[in-house]
Parts: structure tokens; sequence; C-alpha cells
């Protein structure tokens, strides 16, 4: 029997690879540059199955071009690029890679936590250009991060990752989240509850890990800018939409917060050029850019479609309702 033909937006890893070439025949879009539109969409055409990542955006229009397609596995978490109510209207399983990036997310937007408050960015420059005196007493001091208080807004497995990280910083964890945690987090985690608005008015940090959905699209707003303390700093690793840039830009042109630590942006790859200030830190969307957690996500991705084409449930499915109807 012939193969289920499957498209992946990315060369993957090659263990992804074998998992995926064992049962499906794949064509690998393989050079560096992400697919242009028109391209992707004649590579789906006759394709049962799609592996794509972010940046490709499943839409009812690409649907409507593949009307074989039966998956599409998304080498993410987010899966803001995936029209899910368009794909389940298709009988398209959608999928995406939730639990192993939680760690190596958390990791960086530690980093950059730690690099905005201590100044890395400007630190490394000057370090690399040539013209450092030395040692300074007031030589690019920043903030202290331990026993600071640290904000979470969005307290799922990535919020609670940063949470406990914390304690080894000795800081006060408050959070906030549309449903409360279970009491025994709060405990675990030493973290308490707060309203939004009580949350940025506390926090040193502030520390985003909602997913972008309607009600989170443009979330931080000017008013919630305000919210926070001027010594206080933002750290976006979840997506770029859920912050108003121009919003931040004018309150940090303001001095009305300290800085910011940013790995997402509203129009990526696009950058707010008022972005590029020295108390902001940027980085272009590397959370979970660990070879590591990079090659899970891509295994993960292959083995949701391999199972689909097995007669099996993919284990991350958006839209079960798919499934429960054939
Ligand atoms: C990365 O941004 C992801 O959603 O996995």
């Amino acid at each position: 029997m012939a193969k289920p033909k499957v498209f992946a937006t990315h060369g993957l890893f090659e263990p992804a690879r074998q998992i995926l070439e064992e049962s499906c025949d794949v064509e690998y879009w393989a050079q560096a540059e992400r697919p242009p539109r028109p391209e992707l969409m004649q590579r789906v055409k006759d394709k049962e199955g799609l592996v794509c990542l972010l940046t490709e955006k499943v839409s009812e229009e690409l649907l409507r071009g593949a009307p074989n397609l039966r998956i599409a596995a998304n080498v993410a978490v987010g899966f803001d690029n995936i029209d899910v109510a368009a794909c389940t209207k298709r009988g398209v399983v959608a999928t995406n890679t939730p639990g192993v990036l939680d760690e190596t997310t958390a990791d960086f937007a530690w980093t950059l936590m730690m690099a905005v408050a201590r100044r890395l960015g400007e630190g490394e420059a000057l370090a690399r250009s040539g013209i450092w005196q030395g040692w300074n007493l007031d030589q690019l001091v920043g903030t202290d991060v331990w026993g600071k208080a640290l904000g979470i807004v969005g307290f799922g497995r990535i919020g609670r990752a940063m949470a406990r990280r914390a304690s080894g910083f000795q800081m006060k964890v408050i959070y906030t989240d549309a449903v409360r945690a279970p009491e025994a987090v709060e405990k675990e985690l030493k973290a308490e509850f707060r309203e939004m608005n009580a949350l940025l008015a506390d926090s040193d940090f502030v520390s985003v890990h909602v997913p972008l959905l309607p009600e989170t699209r443009g979330l931080f707003d000017a008013s919630k800018f305000y919210r926070m303390k001027p010594t206080a700093f933002l750290i976006n690793t979840s997506r770029g939409p859920v912050v108003n840039e121009a919003a931040l830009v004018a309150v940090l042109e303001a001095g009305k917060i300290a800085g910011a630590g940013l790995d997402v942006y509203e129009n990526e790859p696009f950058i707010h050029p008022g972005l590029r200030r020295a108390n902001v830190v940027l980085a272009p969307h590397l959370a979970s850019a660990s070879l590591e957690t990079r090659t899970k996500m891509a295994c993960m991705a292959a083995q949701n479609v391999v199972a689909l084409f097995s007669g099996q449930r993919p284990p991350n499915v958006l839209n079960p309702e798919v499934l429960q109807e054939s």
C-alpha cells in the first residue's frame, strides 16, 4: 500500500525524520528561508499530512487548496498560526507539541530577566568593543533579581516552571490566571494568587506566559503598564501580540517602567525600532531553542502524524471532535 504523502516545511532533525519516514512518504522543505506562501500552497496540494512551523499559517485558504489533507502537525506548543475551527470544519486533525518545552522556555525567560536586570546586553557590547577601560564602582550597575517579587501572568506549565526557579533566588512569587491553581500547587510553588492589577502593582518582574487568544491579544496595553512600578521590568516569551508594542515603546520612552526582556514581537520578524534601547534585551524568538528541546518538538509532531496514519489517536490533538466523527 502506498505510504501517505506528507510535506514538512522544514528538514526537521534526524530522529524526527526517522519516525516520519517509517510510515510516510515525506517531502521536506530544504531551504533555509521559510517557504513562500505560493510554494507552500503548491507543495501541500496533494498531501495527506503537513508538518509545519509557527511561521506557516494553516488557514481556510490553505485547507481549501489541500483537499486530501488529514493532519496539520505544528512543531510548536502555541498554535495561533493554525485556524483550528477551519481544520475541524474540513475534518483535518490539528496537533501541537505541549509539555516538552516548558523547562527550556522558563530557562530562557529567566535568561532575559537576568540579562535585562544586570545589563548584560550593554556589558557584552562594552566587553567586545575594545574600549573598556576596566572595573569601576558604578559601571553598568543594574538591579538585583534575587529577593525581588516575580509576577507570573499565566500559570500554566511554563508559568509554573518559572515559579519553581524562583525559590533558589529567594523571590516572592505571585501569579494571575483566568483559573486559580489548586491549593496544593500554590503551596508547593510558594505562589500567591493576585488579581491582575494587584500583581502589576506588586511585581518587580512581570513575566508573561499566556497563549495568544482573542482575550489575550493586546492584554498588555498602556493601562497595564501604568500600573507597574517604574522600577519594574516586563519579560515576554509568550506571543508578541499579547503586548501592544507601541504602548510599550511609549512607556519605555517616558521612563514609566525600567525595561523589558523580549523574545517575541507583534509582527515577527519586524521589531519596532523603538524597542532598540539600552534597557531592552531583544532575542529572536529563541525560548525553546535548545537542540534537545527542538528535537523533542520535531519528534512529537512526527509522532502525531504517524499515529493518525496508523489508525491511532495522535497524542496531542487540538480538535478531538474531528476524530469522534470519523
Ligand atoms: C514557540 O514559540 C512555541 O509555541 O512552541
